[in-house]
């Protein structure tokens, strides 16, 4: 077995390869003078873990690519990101379901496909090969536990987020609650927890994605208003485009925190392990 993988997905295939001790493939890329992309695979072997997070259309082809160059090998595919996956119903009509069409395409030539925390568990069923989904959950709230915050309180910034900020907070004991919207006026709305009381607490806001930073960026307002006494974020997939880490910090947020599913300076959780062991998974 060895590990190849795509130039956003690096250091998450080198950690991977070294759990599993297993080399990692070199692998050539370039473009050609129209921009196209190019690539060369050095040795492969009968099976192949391709590693490729799709981090907007440039990742898209050229993991399809490398998918394309393995194929005199068993391939299995890490899809630690998958861009277009926010868009996964036909909202109204005439659009396309993209989270679909990616996951059809990206099907073509392995074997097995294997997320992380994917937008929506329902996707899986787009892949036509077996799909497995892992969740990053569980290191989110150990790396919470390192930061020996005195009882936090964990939310989700939405309802659709709670069972991810339940999954991070009950193995702990911590408190978990959902941020909700109400509208005052036209133009201004209030964020708060549900049910429970941000004052005087150190409060963790978890979601899948942190994109423009821009609804944890609302809420770290809001619960700064309220009286909590620091505000950190953690995410799996840390998109932050557009200048988004930089908005954040300016909230006065203590910290964002995001997973190398998408490789970041902010980085601080690792999906190596919890991949190696869906690996070894039969
Ligand atoms: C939405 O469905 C996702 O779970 C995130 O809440 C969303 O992508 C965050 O977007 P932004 O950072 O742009 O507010």
């Amino acid at each position: 077995m060895k590990v190849v993988c795509t130039e956003n997905s690096q250091v998450l295939a080198t950690r991977l390869a070294k759990i599993l001790r297993t080399p990692v493939v070199d692998v050539q890329f370039s473009r050609f003078p129209d921009g196209e992309q190019y690539l060369v695979a050095g040795d492969l072997d009968d099976e192949t873990i391709i590693v490729g997070s799709v981090m907007g259309n440039d990742a898209l082809v050229q993991l399809l690519l490398l998918v394309d160059a393995c194929d005199n090998s068993v391939n299995r595919l890490v899809l630690p990101y998958m861009a277009y996956a926010r868009q996964d119903k036909r909202f109204r009509q005439g659009e396309p379901i993209s989270a679909r069409a990616v996951a059809q395409a990206l099907s073509r030539g392995v074997s097995d496909v294997i997320t992380v925390n994917i937008h929506e568990r329902e996707i899986l069923k787009y892949f036509s090969v077996p799909a497995k989904n892992i969740s990053l959950a569980g290191d989110i709230g150990a790396y919470i536990r390192t930061l020996h915050l005195d009882n936090p309180l964990v939310l989700a910034p939405d309802e659709g987020a709670l069972a991810f900020a339940e999954q991070v907070a009950s193995a702990n004991g911590w408190d978990f609650d959902h941020l909700e919207k109400t509208r005052l006026s036209g133009s201004e709305v209030r964020m708060a927890p549900r049910q429970l009381c941000a004052a005087s607490r150190s409060v963790v806001i978890v979601d899948d994605i942190i994109s423009t930073g821009g609804t944890i960026a609302t809420a770290t307002g809001m619960l700064y208003q309220q009286g909590a006494k620091d505000v950190y974020a953690a995410c799996v997939h840390g998109v932050l485009t557009g200048g988004a880490y930089v908005r954040l910090m300016a909230t006065g947020i203590r910290d964002v925190i995001c997973s190398d599913t998408i490789e970041r300076a902010c980085s601080k959780i690792s999906a190596a392990d919890q991949i190696a062991s869906a690996i070894r998974r039969p």
